[in-house]
């Protein structure tokens, strides 16, 4: 299938853009679409097979659910059968935007969207190309992020159709996303909201408007979030993730002296003036920047061919949870200490999907 690529306004999307897309999406096809966080890759998330048509172009797990997208809250209580106390002012603060709520499924919700699981996760984005098109769908939108399952999340249409040409029929060019990570996800089922996932909103964010968030899922909640169970953001060549700048220099001196072509990305004016053969993707000192520009920075040293990917670790707060979560995810070592002991991630990422 040919997968055709249309530019929108990302502020005024054109009525036609929108019509052809939701023709597709009421043909129960699914179409890629930016969001304030990564793009997603939408289909009707009440049409089971539309929702199966998601997982065979991501060629993703059947067991790993998927987020359904709404452009209003009312559209809440038709997906959720409860929707808990804490949620209210939760949605009221972060909503549209990049926060994702796990609430109890009502049956309406076919099984493949929950990955067989009693619940729903639900969340209304702050992008207006894709609030646009869940209207003109008529439906809310089931989308995981919009890239072949286990590599980085993309963040431009060139990213979506790198991974997914002549796989989906269409999409919605609207630039480069926002944020550059995906929606924090928070389970609101439990009797304290448990994060499953870091992301856009931060827990210090969370806290400020519902009191105490459980960080880490413990054994028993591990059935809660599927989604961990998977090696994630991964380009082809390994990922080393230095935690300190003198583990950084370190490591790409380490990978050069293997005769390795080496990749580096690193936060502000990078340390490696000492290599000049690195190919380095220097991204802003600030966490926003940091975020907005990683996956595309691990994906375009992947096109260029190099052996290793040499990475710059954050400090693990505010938006830095959610980075280095996704870069613990990506890396085949960790080295160095930030504090925490140091650990090879292999046991904690479980089998590739
Ligand atoms: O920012 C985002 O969240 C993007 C954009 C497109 O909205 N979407 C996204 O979707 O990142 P995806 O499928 O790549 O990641 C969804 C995560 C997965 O880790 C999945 O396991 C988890 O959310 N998830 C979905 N439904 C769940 C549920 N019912 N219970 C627990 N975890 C769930
Ligand atoms: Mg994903």
């Amino acid at each position: 299938m040919e997968t055709r690529v249309l530019a929108v306004d990302p502020n005024r999307p054109s009525r036609r853009a929108l019509a052809l897309a939701a023709a597709l999406i009421k043909d129960g096809r699914p179409v890629a679409f930016p969001t304030e966080t990564v793009y997603g890759l939408g289909a009707d998330a009440l049409n089971p097979a539309a929702v199966r048509a998601i997982f065979r172009a991501k060629g993703r797990p059947a067991d790993n659910p998927v987020i359904v997208h709404i452009a209003d809250p009312a559209q809440l209580p038709a997906l959720a059968r409860e929707v808990p106390r804490a949620a209210n002012p939760l949605m009221e603060k972060f909503w549209p935007g990049p926060l994702t709520l796990v609430l109890k499924r009502r049956a309406a919700v076919p099984a493949q969207v929950s990955g067989g699981l009693d619940t729903v996760a639900v969340r209304m984005p702050a992008h207006p190309v894709a609030l646009a098109l869940i209207r003109e769908a008529g439906t809310p939108l089931a989308a995981p992020s919009a890239n072949r399952s286990g590599r980085p999340s993309p963040t431009t249409a060139a990213h979506v159709l790198h991974d997914l040409n002549t796989r989906i029929p269409l999409i919605l060019d609207g630039g480069r996303t926002e944020i550059g990570l995906e929606s924090t996800v928070l389970d609101l089922t439990g009797p304290t909201p448990l994060l499953l996932r870091p992301g856009g909103i931060t827990v210090e964010q969370l806290r400020a408007v519902v009191g105490p968030v459980e960080l880490r899922p413990d054994a028993g909640h591990l059935g809660r979030s599927p989604g961990t169970r998977y090696r994630h953001y991964r380009p082809r060549a390994p990922v080393m993730l230095a935690l300190t700048r003198r583990q950084l220099a370190r490591l790409v001196k380490q990978q050069r002296a293997r005769g390795l072509r080496t990749g580096l990305v690193c936060r502000g004016r990078s340390t490696t003036s000492l290599c000049p053969d690195v190919q380095v993707r220097s991204l802003p000192e600030s966490l926003t920047g940091y975020a907005r520009g990683l996956f595309a920075a691990l994906r375009a040293l992947d096109d260029s061919g190099v052996d290793v990917i040499v990475v710059e670790g954050v400090e693990e707060r505010g938006l830095g949870l959610a980075v280095m979560d996704r870069l613990r995810r990506a890396a085949d070592r960790v080295v160095g200490t930030n504090g925490a002991p140091t650990r090879h991630p292999k046991g904690a990422r479980g089998a590739k999907p």
